[in-house]
């Protein structure tokens, strides 16, 4: 078989990291999360993963979309018939790991990554991709045409490659599209925006974020009624989670906890409960 050409713009490249750090963790002997379909779509990508290979910030990504999963599997134990909207889903494999036979699943991102997408997943009746910016005000129609109901936004590593005003927009879009959601996101506050050249993972791709966010309560402010229900850090992971990890994960983020770095200590990951 031949290997599938990835042709990606620049933001669209960084899907290729937490792709990469699931893969790599699918491999592990003690591993905080199994995908092996990321082993899968990595070994058929026209790629050179190479660059990546052994950057600490690889687990990062894997702890981040661990906390995702966590949020999202809890979201389908309450409303099992629930929608999930992923935005900036990259080859995100989600689905693949929770899926639970009823819920309705959205998968948007810009259009090449969307084809690059095709050539490993299929819309379904119940998963339907979505080819659009997440600053475009028609994506909330694709998704109120075909479900309502409860809804869980995931923005998993996407919000802050966005201005600050473009943040701002697509917030207010889906707070006024879908009241009452629930949005989980991540932010980088300004060290870590101002450092990306020296950042291990990004130094190797053109792509840069340009959101800086000190404080996620900002959300709570442009959206009043707005309510932070999470707010952690990788070395803030709640107990349950973290205690759950294997040993090797656990002395990594101990270690890193005692170093107080800003990278570490300005990355956020947020739940919010929309008004
Ligand atoms: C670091 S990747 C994260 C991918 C995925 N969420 C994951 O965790 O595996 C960032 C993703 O955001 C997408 N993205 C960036 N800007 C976007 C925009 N304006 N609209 C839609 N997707 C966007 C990129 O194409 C890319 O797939």
């Amino acid at each position: 078989m031949s290997p599938v050409p990835t042709r990606l713009g620049t933001v669209q490249e960084t899907l290729l990291i937490p792709l990469y750090g699931r893969a790599v963790e699918n491999d592990k002997p003690a591993a905080a999360l199994r995908d092996s379909r990321a082993t899968e779509i990595v070994a058929e990508l026209d790629y050179d993963f190479s660059r990546f290979a052994e950057l600490p910030s690889l687990t990062g990504t894997v702890l981040r979309t661990v906390l995702f999963d966590a949020w999202t599997r809890s979201f389908l134990d309450e409303h099992p018939a629930g929608t999930v909207v992923e935005l900036g889903v990259g080859l995100n494999t989600r689905y693949e790991r929770l899926d639970n036979g009823q819920a309705q699943w959205f998968d948007l991102d810009l259009p090449d990554v969307i084809e690059l997408r095709r050539a490993f997943f299929a819309d379904t009746p119940r998963r339907h991709m979505i080819a659009a910016s997440v600053t475009d005000d028609r994506w909330p129609d694709a998704v109120g045409g075909l479900a309502d109901g409860p809804c869980l936004v995931n923005a998993e590593a996407v919000l802050p490659f966005l201005t600050e005003a473009e943040v701002r927009g697509v917030v207010d879009m889906i707070a006024r599209r879908f009241p009452g959601a629930l949005l989980a996101l991540d932010t980088a506050g300004p060290a870590i925006v101002g450092a990306q050249e020296d950042h291990d993972a990004l130094s190797k791709v053109a792509a840069r974020m340009r959101w800086g966010c000190p404080d996620v309560a900002v959300l709570t402010e442009w959206c009043p009624g707005a309510r932070v229900l999470g707010s952690h850090l990788l070395t803030s992971l709640p107990p349950a989670i973290h205690d759950a990890l294997p040993e090797p994960h656990r002395q990594m983020l101990a270690g890193l906890a005692e170093q107080h770095l800003p990278q570490v200590e300005e990355y956020g990951l947020h739940l919010i409960r929309l008004p």
